[in-house]
This record gives structure tokens, C-alpha cells and sequence, in this order.
């Protein structure tokens, strides 16, 4: 990692130049790297398709004698070939790199003992849970390092894909990025009644989407090849790899037996956008975006754009003898600093044998997904996310709460950027897109979110789902899921209360992690 007095003359460097005005300073400054790491990224055509697609182990838990569902986890060092050409030192959770898939049912009780064999502390945040903020693995919850930490609550929310990853307050991105990342699945009555494929591993598939930078010797870097993380300062988007891993796989392919598979698509990178489609157009549907089903009919696609975060089930429909390229096509608007202008290879499907038949595709998903009508006299909140890694003006302050919510509110939260693209992420909430500047959303953003992409300069119209769990004395978090938007201040705290003690609250907290 760099130095912050490194970070500080770079930034010194760019003192007075905006986004674009930093190309001069960096050609000061001389770093040949910055030509070849500011041209657009393509490996599209350049891959061999070697390697099998690594599937994460399920894990579903050990029924106990209370009935409760035990998971043990554990987060570790590890060395994992990436690449043909070395080894690197990779995190990961119960293995060297990245983590199992979890699952479980609505109404279940989970309890956890996650174990930090990591060098140094961190968390474990479920990404997209509903649960008391206590157990919510924020940066108030930290693990040191040989420590242990139980959190147990029960699953009380509809069918979706989530996630786990660390929140340790300024360091997420490192964290995230050396490996400890995995999925979450949440099945519930509704997605049982579904007609869709659901065997985890023959035509169910995880695939979690991140990008790496990888040395000659095969070790992970640290440091980018973006020319932004190069200049630090507002203009820091992080990490930037041009390698592209699936399930911790470069290079991958995955046999297809089954005439319909679904993917359940966890854009797990610090920065990068990717926008996915097939290499033949072939069209596919959305049936799930980040919190669950996408009401009534599925949106048909044949692009998909997903931000640092997010999550996405679609179903594809394969014929015997398809052999087809998973891409990352270019974003059209979208530039250099989130990877917009490139394009990869991402996973190559074979359908070699004959194709056993899946579950048809539903052409009704429900109505789980449904956004709550939002009343008239509804709560609105405005959020201006701005080119400084702040949110109204102000740097997160882990003893500060930003925002006090009556339990079980409907509200409206109006997001709007300033200048830079960014994700916005709300914890232990649900929600729906209303409007992006002034217009309906498009279809893809029908179903149930908890991180949204904002456009450079856009405002988008939440309404924001809040659960009933409350402690005043315990936030949850939302920020940028820009890793380092985030560790660089981008977040803010919210405390959810007995509705009409709103005035009550203490609005400092002791910033010290709390176990
Ligand atoms: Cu995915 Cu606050 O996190
Ligand atoms: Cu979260
Ligand atoms: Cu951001």
C-alpha cells in the first residue's frame, strides 16, 4: 500500500486539476505505466479458456440441539496460484481464497462463530441481511486478530442472493480485494414455489466477478494499474485490476449440462464496472437484483450493466453445442476511472453433451419484489455524494450518527453525485429505485436493490425499506461501494429507534469497536 505522505504529494502534485486536469501532472511526473494503464483494458479474444470454473463449497450450517443452524468459519492466510506464473498470498474464509457459499431458509435461526486467523483485525459484514446492527459485521464490530466473534440472528426477509465481506473502518478495500468475499443465499417459500433452476453447482452457479492486479511473479499487487490510484486524492477510485476472475478463477470455462442455467452474478470488485452480455447477443433474464425477485415478469437482456456491490440472477438458456464467451462489453458514458472504456473476457460456457432438462423460466416472479407504495407525507432525506469522499459536506466520523430512522419506516432518500459515478449502499435496508432524474427508472431496476448505481451528476429517488430492529446505541452504515470511496470517508451512520424516540437519541457514540 502506498504511504500517506506519497498519497500527499501526488496529490499536491494535482493540486487545482480536476479529473481530466490530471494527465498533465502525471505526465510530469513521468510514470510510463500511467500511458499504458490509462489505454482502454481488452482481453477480449485473448484467452484459452483453460481452466474449470472453482465453485465455492456450500456451506448450510449444522443444525444444534436448539434448532439453530451453526456455521463455522474461519478467515486465513493462504498462497493460491492466480496465475500460471507464481503464487500469491491470498486471503480467504475456511481455505486460502475467498469463502464458501452460505445458505439459508427464511425463519431460520443462524449463528456464527467466525474465527480471525488473519494478521490483523477486521469484520464481517452481511452484505444485504436484515438483522440487529449489533450483528451486522460494520466497523463497529471488529475481530482482533486471533479472536472470535458469534453473531446469530434469524433470517426474516424474501429469497435473494447476498453477500459477506470485511468493513473494518479504511481498510475494506484491502481486505475485500485480498480475498475474503463469498456469497449468501437466502431461500424462502416464495422461491421454492418459483419454477427456477436452483441445484447449486449443476444449474445454479455463483459467479463472483472481480479484478485483479497481478505481478510478473503471480503475486497480487497492492498497488494499481490505474493512473488514479496513481494520483490519489478526490480522484481516487482504487484499485483497478486487468485481470479478471471468476470465483477466484483466471482464465475459466464451465461445462453446461442443464438447457437452462441460472447465474447468481456478485460484481465483488473494489472499482470496476462491468457491463455483461454474451459474445453471440444471445438474450437472458433478470429474475433477481440485489434483495430478491424482481416483481411480475422477468426483464428480458442482452446487456447488463453491475457496479461494485451489486448482485444479479439471470437465467440463460443454453442448446447442445453453444459455446459461448460471458463478456464485459464497453460502457457507453461511463469512463476510464470505473473501467468504462474496457472490455474482457469473463467466463466461456460449453455445452458439449446433451442438455438434461431444467425448470422452465418463469413468466411471473411474484410479487415479493414489489416496491411498497411510498405515502405522500413519507420521511425524504437528501444525500449529495460529492468528488471528496464526502456525503453532505461531511467525511464519515465513527462517532458520529448522521441519521436517526423511526423502526419499520418507509422513506424516501434522494441521492444525488456530484461530479463522479458512485454506488450507493444502504445496510439493513431494502430498495427501490423510484426515479433517475426525474424519469422512471429503466427495467432492470424494477426489482428490490440495496446498492444502486448513481451516474456523474445524476439524483436518483430511493424508497428505503427499514427494518424493526432497534438500538440506538448501535449504527448501520450506508456509503459508496467504491471500496475506496468508502475508506476514504464516503459513508455515514444511521441508528434505527422505537418510533417517537427520535428526539432522544444521542447523536455521538464511542467510536471504539465494540465486541
Ligand atoms: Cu457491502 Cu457496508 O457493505
Ligand atoms: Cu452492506
Ligand atoms: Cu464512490
Amino acid at each position: 500500500m502506498s504511504t500517506r505522505r506519497s498519497k500527499l504529494t501526488r496529490r499536491a502534485l494535482i493540486a487545482g486539476g480536476g479529473i481530466l486536469g490530471c494527465c498533465v501532472a502525471v505526465s510530469a511526473a513521468g510514470t510510463a505505466t500511467f500511458f499504458l494503464a490509462n489505454q482502454p483494458e481488452s482481453t477480449v479474444g485473448d484467452l484459452a479458456f483453460t481452466t474449470p470454473l472453482d465453485i465455492p463449497p456450500l456451506l448450510e450450517g449444522e443444525p444444534d440441539a436448539n434448532g439453530r443452524k451453526i456455521f463455522d468459519l474461519t478467515l486465513q492466510t493462504g498462497r493460491t496460484r492466480i496465475l500460471p506464473s507464481g503464487e500469491a498470498e491470498t486471503w480467504g474464509v475456511n481455505g486460502p481464497f475467498l469463502g464458501p457459499t452460505l445458505r439459508a431458509r427464511r425463519g431460520d435461526v443462524v449463528a456464527f462463530a467466525v474465527r480471525n486467523d488473519l494478521p490483523e483485525e477486521t469484520s464481517i459484514h452481511w452484505h444485504g441481511m436484515h438483522l440487529p446492527a449489533i450483528m451486522d459485521g460494520g466497523p463497529h464490530q471488529m475481530i482482533a486478530a486471533g479472536e472470535a466473534w458469534s453473531p446469530e440472528w434469524t433470517v426474516d426477509q424474501p429469497a435473494a442472493t447476498l453477500w459477506y465481506h470485511p468493513h473494518p473502518h479504511g481498510e475494506t478495500a484491502e481486505h475485500v480485494y485480498r480475498g475474503i468475499a463469498g456469497l449468501f443465499l437466502v431461500d424462502d417459500d416464495e422461491s421454492d414455489r418459483l419454477d427456477l433452476p436452483r441445484e447449486y453447482g449443476i444449474d445454479d452457479f455463483p459467479l463472483i466477478i472481480q479484478d485483479k492486479n497481478i505481478t510478473d511473479g503471480g503475486e497480487m499487487s497492492m498497488d494499481t494499474g490505474s493512473f488514479f490510484e496513481q494520483v490519489g486524492g478526490s480522484a481516487n477510485f482504487g484499485i483497478l485490476g486487468d485481470t479478471i476472475l471468476v470465483n477466484g478463477t483466471w482464465d475459466p470455462y464451465l461445462d453446461v449440462t442443464r438447457s437452462l442455467v441460472r447465474f447468481r452474478i456478485l460484481n465483488g470488485s473494489n472499482a470496476r464496472f462491468y457491463n455483461l452480455g454474451f459474445d453471440d447477443d444471445r438474450p437472458f433474464r433478470l429474475v433477481a437484483t440485489d434483495n430478491g425477485f424482481v416483481p411480475g415478469e422477468p426483464v428480458d437482456l442482452t446487456r447488463l450493466q453491475i457496479g461494485p456491490g451489486e448482485r444479479a440472477e439471470i437465467v440463460v438458456a443454453f442448446s447442445e453445442g453453444d459455446d459461448v464467451v460471458l463478456r464485459s462489453f464497453e460502457l457507453d458514458g461511463l469512463d476510464r476511472q470505473i473501467g468504462g472504456n474496457d472490455s474482457f473476457d469473463v467466463l466461456n460456457l460449453r455445452a458439449a453433451g446433451p442438455l438434461a432438462s431444467s425448470p422452465s423460466s418463469p413468466d411471473d416472479l411474484g410479487s415479493s419484489g414489489q416496491a411498497p407504495t411510498v405515502p405522500d407525507d413519507a420521511t425524504e432525506r437528501d444525500f449529495e455524494l460529492d468528488g471528496h469522499n464526502r456525503i453532505n459536506g461531511q467525511e464519515m466520523d465513527m462517532t458520529r450518527i448522521n441519521e436517526v430512522i423511526p423502526a419499520g419506516a418507509l422513506e424516501v432518500w434522494n441521492v444525488r453525485t456530484n461530479g463522479q459515478p458512485h454506488t450507493f449502499h444502504i445496510h439493513g435496508a431494502t430498495s427501490w429505485v423510484l426515479e433517475v432524474n426525474g424519469e422512471e427508472p429503466p427495467a432492470h431496476l424494477r426489482g428490490p436493490k440495496d446498492t444502486v448505481f448513481i451516474g456523474p451528476d445524476h439524483a436518483v429517488r430511493l424508497a428505503v425499506q427499514f427494518d424493526t430492529h432497534v438500538d440506538p446505541g448501535t449504527p448501520y452504515m450506508y456509503h459508496c461501494h467504491i471500496l475506496k470511496h468508502e475508506d476514504n470517508g464516503m459513508m455515514g451512520q444511521f441508528v434505527v429507534v422505537e418510533p417517537g424516540t427520535e428526539a432522544d437519541v444521542p447523536m455521538t457514540i464511542d467510536g471504539h469497536a465494540d465486541h
